[in-house]
């Protein structure tokens, strides 16, 4: 490989004087040498164990005819070529919440980062300061879980909501509980979701990624494996990677992409497409893996209204500017700065314009409505919420995301061109029918409410970017647009 890239600058070189070009020669020797054992160091590898132990050669021989499948896929996996074996991951200690005597020995049926830590110490730390091991803990609370537990849901299977169980926390994470026999609740487990809490009280599964028991690293790299979360309405970052030119060319070169690779650094290891984990989390030649998906992300797009990654956490937080740095870093492995950084205007561009346009007054009108008393305080009683719920949840975190990932469909037709007709055409008009219901009321402070909504309302359309919808247009955008009107005409319509 190294030799093929060589001999293209060599050609390329021709054309200037010898001399030169053999100082450029060395010089492009000298950074992929330095380059390429920078990034070896920065593959671990762990000692393997010189023997398989007596427990786990035990558990191997009995579970072989139980289950040969889980059998053959341990058989075929790093860690079978490393000794570490059954007992090594589910054994226990007798006062673990969820130990089990096992026929001869104590095991638990979970192994948690907790355990996995024993020997991944640097992954599980990195794992545990990130945003995904607090998924399970982070929805309580929020409207998402209200849906879920009164709207779509009842309080039915075991005093939780079957939505619940099989909606939210496969995704989030269960808080998984121990039955008094020793069993895991049928409430909570099966589970793996990213931010599971487990017995032990550690946060997180592994496996949500890993899948057990081959643990292969060409699995994990895959796009499918991120795809099991992020995907559908309300974060399609599956379908925005499938359709963006990085996905395309991904499928289109699977094969050269070198997956199963120990080492896996973009421009050296493969240069085809990038993957999710490529940006998220891959090692490049200045920087290595990380387990802390937060840590190249500037914006927050799943907000109402995007802010900074970093407004809600403490000063000692990595500041945003530091994580886009990160993030351009990964992509210069393939691209030019110029490209990346005007990439970066264009993204920053929808955000704001998103932000600006329809979500701070969204959210000044939802505000509005509430201390007005013209809603009640119940979240999806009434058609307003759930039209501005699709506003920002669904259609305007689409149009954010797809900005971010290079999917200009989402951007455009499934994100702003919706956003803008649930704005005009369901909440305006929903305002407009509860500031009159206001007006009507023989409540002096209802009045008086629906008189404030009005005033918001007025002075929120007669804003540069929405008087076009009072038919205020300026002459010159008047005169603009009858222009090019013209010429479309003259083009597609018939004579
Ligand atoms: C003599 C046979 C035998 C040995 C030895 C044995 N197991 Fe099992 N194990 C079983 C059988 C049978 C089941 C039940 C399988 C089923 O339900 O499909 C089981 C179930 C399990 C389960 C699932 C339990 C649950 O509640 O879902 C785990 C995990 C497990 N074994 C791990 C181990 C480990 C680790 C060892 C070694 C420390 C071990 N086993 C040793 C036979 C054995
Ligand atoms: C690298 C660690 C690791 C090793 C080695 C390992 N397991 Fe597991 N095993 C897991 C994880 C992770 C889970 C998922 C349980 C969870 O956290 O929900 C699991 C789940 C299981 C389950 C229950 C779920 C199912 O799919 O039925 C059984 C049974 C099991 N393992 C048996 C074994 C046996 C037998 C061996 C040895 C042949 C083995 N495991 C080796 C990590 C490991
Ligand atoms: C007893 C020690 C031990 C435990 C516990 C353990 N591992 Fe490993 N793991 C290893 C060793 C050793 C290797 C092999 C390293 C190598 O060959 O480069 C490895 C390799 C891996 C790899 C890389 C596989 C590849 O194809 O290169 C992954 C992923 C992994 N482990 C995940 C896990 C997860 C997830 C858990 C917990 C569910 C876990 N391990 C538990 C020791 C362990
Ligand atoms: C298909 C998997 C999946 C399901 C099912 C799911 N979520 Fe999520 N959820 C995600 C992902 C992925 C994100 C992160 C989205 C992003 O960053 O764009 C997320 C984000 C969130 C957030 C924002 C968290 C934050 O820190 O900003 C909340 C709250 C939430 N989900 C609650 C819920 C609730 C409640 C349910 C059940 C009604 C649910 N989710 C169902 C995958 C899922
Ligand atoms: C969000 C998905 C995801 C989760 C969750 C996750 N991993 Fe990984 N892990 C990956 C990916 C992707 C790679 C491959 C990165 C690469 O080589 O570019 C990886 C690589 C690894 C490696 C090999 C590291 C190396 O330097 O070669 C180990 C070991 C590992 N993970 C352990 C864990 C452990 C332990 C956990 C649980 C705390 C965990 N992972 C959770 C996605 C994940
Ligand atoms: C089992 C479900 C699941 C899988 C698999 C998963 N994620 Fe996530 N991810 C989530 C959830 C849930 C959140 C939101 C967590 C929160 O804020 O509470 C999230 C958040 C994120 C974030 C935002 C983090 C931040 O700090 O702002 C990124 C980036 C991300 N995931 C990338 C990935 C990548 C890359 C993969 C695959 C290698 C992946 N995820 C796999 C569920 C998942
Ligand atoms: C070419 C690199 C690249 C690839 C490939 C990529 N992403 Fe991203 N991703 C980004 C960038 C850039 C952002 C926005 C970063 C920022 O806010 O500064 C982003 C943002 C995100 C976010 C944050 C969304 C939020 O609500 O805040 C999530 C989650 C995410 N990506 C997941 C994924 C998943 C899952 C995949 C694969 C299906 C993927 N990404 C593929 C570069 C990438
Ligand atoms: C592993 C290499 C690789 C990485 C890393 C990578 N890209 Fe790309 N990118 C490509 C390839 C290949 C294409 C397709 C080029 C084509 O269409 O001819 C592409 C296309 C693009 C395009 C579309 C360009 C066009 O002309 O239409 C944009 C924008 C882009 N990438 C931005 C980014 C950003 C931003 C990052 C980092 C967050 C990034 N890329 C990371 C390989 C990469």
């Amino acid at each position: 490989m190294k030799q093929l890239i060589v001999n293209t600058y060599s050609t390329g070189f021709a054309r200037l004087s010898k001399k030169l070009a053999a100082l450029f020669v060395v010089a492009m020797l000298m950074t992929l040498g330095s380059q390429a054992s920078l990034a070896v160091s920065k593959s671990k590898v762990i000692k393997p164990f010189n023997n398989m132990s007596k427990e786990s050669a035990t558990c191997a021989s009995c579970h072989k005819k139980e289950n040969p499948s889980l059998y053959q896929q341990w058989g075929r996996s790093k860690h079978f070529g490393a000794n570490v074996g059954c007992y090594e991951c589910h054994k226990a200690d007798a006062a673990d919440a969820d130990a089990i005597r096992h026929k001869d020995f104590m095991i638990s049926v979970i192994v948690s980062p907790k355990d996995c830590a024993n020997c991944h110490t640097e992954e599980v730390k990195q794992f545990s300061e990130s945003k995904h091991s607090n998924g399970a803990a982070s929805i309580e609370g929020s409207d998402d879980h209200f849906l879920a537990e009164m709207v779509e849901g009842a309080m039915t299977f075991n005093n939780q909501s079957p939505m619940t169980v099989s909606g939210c926390w496969q995704c989030h994470g269960s808080k998984v509980k121990v039955l008094p026999n020793g069993d895991l609740d049928p409430t909570t487990w099966p589970n793996t979701g990213i931010g599971r809490i487990n017995p032990d009280g550690s946060k997180g599964a592994c496996t949500a990624c890993h899948q057990r028991h081959e643990f292969s690293l060409g699995q994990a790299r895959r796009p499918e494996s991120c795809g099991s979360c992020h995907l559908g309405p309300n974060h399609p970052q599956k379908e925005i990677y499938d359709q963006s030119k990085h996905g395309i060319n991904f499928y289109a070169n699977q094969d050269k992409m070198n997956l199963d690779s120990a080492k896996w650094v973009a421009g050296e290891d493969y240069d085809a497409a990038p993957t999710c984990a490529t940006c998220h989390m891959s090692a490049t030649t200045e920087f290595s893996i990380t387990h802390n998906t937060g840590e190249r992300i500037s914006w927050n797009l799943r907000l109402p209204v995007s802010e900074k990654v970093d407004s809600f956490e403490d000063e000692e937080a990595k500041p945003w500017l530091l994580r886009r740095k990160d993030m351009k870093g990964v992509c210069k492995s393939c691209h030019s700065a110029n490209m990346v950084n005007n990439f970066y205007e264009q993204f920053d561009a929808v955000v704001n314009l998103y932000n600006g346009k329809f979500a701070q007054p969204g959210v000044e009108l939802m505000k509005a409505l509430k201390e007005g008393g013209l809603l009640t305080e119940m979240p999806f009683d009434e058609a307003i919420e759930w039209t501005w719920f699709y506003l920002w949840h669904h259609e305007g975190r689409r149009a954010r995301q797809g900005a971010s990932m290079q999917a200009p469909d989402y951007t455009q037709w499934h994100g702003m061109a919706e956003v803008s007709r649930r704005f005009y055409t369901e909440m305006v008009p929903q305002v407009k029918a509860l500031i009159e219901k206001g007006q009507k009321s023989d409540k002096p402070e209802l009045k008086a409410g629906a008189e404030k909504v009005r005033q918001l309302l007025d002075e929120i359309l007669n804003r540069d970017e929405h008087k076009w919808f009072l038919g205020k247009m300026s002459e010159e955008m008047k005169a603009h647009h009858a222009t090019q009107r013209e010429q479309f005409k003259k083009r597609y319509l018939p004579k």
